[in-house]
């Protein structure tokens, strides 16, 4: 079976979506930032539509302003088959710190917000978002990155990867990882990427040549969720 890795499109859109909610079901960080362990009765539980169409706005943010790319079969010459998307990947490209964000990033940035905001006022809430977990997180990711990043020009940041779980282990989280390894590459620059799982996530990043800076521990009170930090250096051609 040949994989071709595509950027994504408004129609691989729903197909992503399904692939990101499978493989991230029983992900640590989710489980930990969402409300996820109850059925959806109130505003502030999780609820799989509102998850859904948050990760809908930020794929249409993510064809313009990010790196957003899905995995599929390849479909014969001419034919106009159309197949599952079996992975999906989003990193967002280095950005010289000592440059200002440019009008377009920010208003994009800005619509992307207005649309979740809207998304908050049509489910009445953040769908079992718990935010001050979310916001500590940020916070940990800030302290995190000071301490590891050290390449002015910036780093390609792994926002999101994912295979659908019965595709997982033949090689396609892999093939999403080359299209952005092997520009950085080119380019010189480097990668990096939160695993919020050590077993198995940090030996297959290793693999595609990460290597573990640090472990952030997000704490909000008894309930810690651990994050790991990989840095992946260019190499040489
Ligand atoms: C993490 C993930 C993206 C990896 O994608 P994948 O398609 O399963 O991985 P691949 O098959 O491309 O494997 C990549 C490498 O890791 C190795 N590998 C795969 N699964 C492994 C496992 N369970 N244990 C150890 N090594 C493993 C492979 O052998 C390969 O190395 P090689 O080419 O040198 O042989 C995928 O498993 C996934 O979506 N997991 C659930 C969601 C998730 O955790 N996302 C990331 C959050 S940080």
């Amino acid at each position: 079976m040949a994989i071709e890795i595509v950027d994504l499109t408004e129609a691989d859109i729903p197909g992503a979506i399904q692939v990101i909610q499978q493989a991230f079901a029983d992900d640590p960080y989710f489980k930990w930032v969402f409300d996820a362990e109850t059925i959806w009765e109130s505003p502030a539980q999780f609820n799989k539509q509102r998850n859904h169409d948050s990760l809908a706005a930020r794929c249409r943010w993510g064809i313009n302003n990010a790196i957003f790319q899905v995995a599929k079969e390849t479909a014969e010459k001419d034919s106009s088959e159309s197949f599952p998307i079996l992975g999906v990947s989003c990193w967002m490209a280095p950005h010289d710190a000592s440059q200002p964000e440019s009008w377009y990033a920010w208003y994009q940035g800005w619509v992307l917000s207005f649309g979740q905001f809207l998304n908050n006022v049509r489910y009445l809430g953040h769908g079992g978002l718990r935010t001050n977990r979310y916001w500590i997180w940020k916070e940990r990711q800030q302290e995190a990155q000071s301490q590891i990043w050290d390449d002015p020009r910036g780093y390609y940041f792994c926002n999101i990867v994912a295979v659908s779980p019965e595709a997982q282990g033949r090689g396609i989280g892999k093939l999403l990882f080359e299209t952005i390894t092997k520009r950085a590459d080119e380019e010189g620059v480097k990668c990096y990427l939160e695993s919020s799982k050590n077993v198995p996530n940090v030996q297959i990043y290793e693999r595609i040549g990460f290597e573990m800076k640090s472990e952030m521990e997000c704490r909000d009170g008894d309930d810690a969720c651990m994050l790991y930090c990989m840095v992946r250096n260019p190499k040489a051609e």
